[in-house]
């Protein structure tokens, strides 16, 4: 496949969620074709790797971080451990989810809940992680 350079995009560090497998990984792939800097958080931890290592001849060899995105913790921890690394974060694309079909009659409170964090919850957390990254970036650089 050919793609169209954008060079605006080289050196960008992208963080994606669910960039493991399925749609995710193909944003991972698009991301690191233009030269960007790549993390991608999931759980699918062979996937991942196969990725990695798929993609490790780029101008920067995408970064896996296992974390399970229902954790507000271990998000917390990916998005320290990512800005410690690269210095902040430019690019946050919130994918990962897990659209499982239901019955509306067999819902659950506890799987309504479990639902909403693999589906819903993670995406506030990880923008907010991400906003007071590059929040704290623009006031070093005012400084
Ligand atoms: N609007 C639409 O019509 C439409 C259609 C297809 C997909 N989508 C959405 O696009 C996104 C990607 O879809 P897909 O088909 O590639 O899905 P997928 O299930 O193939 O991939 C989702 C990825 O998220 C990861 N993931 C799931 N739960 C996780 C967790 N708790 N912590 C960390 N990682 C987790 C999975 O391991 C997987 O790698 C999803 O948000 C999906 O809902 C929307």
């Amino acid at each position: 496949m050919s793609y169209a350079i954008y060079p605006s995009l080289a050196d960008k560090r992208v963080v994606v969620t669910g960039g493991g497998s399925g749609i995710g990984a193909a944003i991972v792939e698009a991301f690191a074709k233009q030269g960007a800097r790549v993390f991608f958080i999931d759980v699918a931890d062979t996937e991942s790797r196969q990725l990695e290592q798929a993609l490790s001849n780029e101008k920067h060899a995408p970064e896996f971080l296992h974390c399970d995105l229902r954790d507000a913790a271990a998000i917390e921890k990916a998005f320290d451990d990512i800005a410690g690394e690269a210095g902040s974060i430019d690019v946050l694309v919130n994918n990962a989810a897990n659209d499982d079909r239901h019955r509306w009659d067999n819902v659950s409170a506890a799987y309504w809940d479990e639902r909403m964090a693999v589906n819903l919850r993670h995406q506030f957390f990880c923008a907010q992680a991400a906003a007071r990254r590059m929040r704290m970036r623009m006031r070093m650089r005012t400084q």
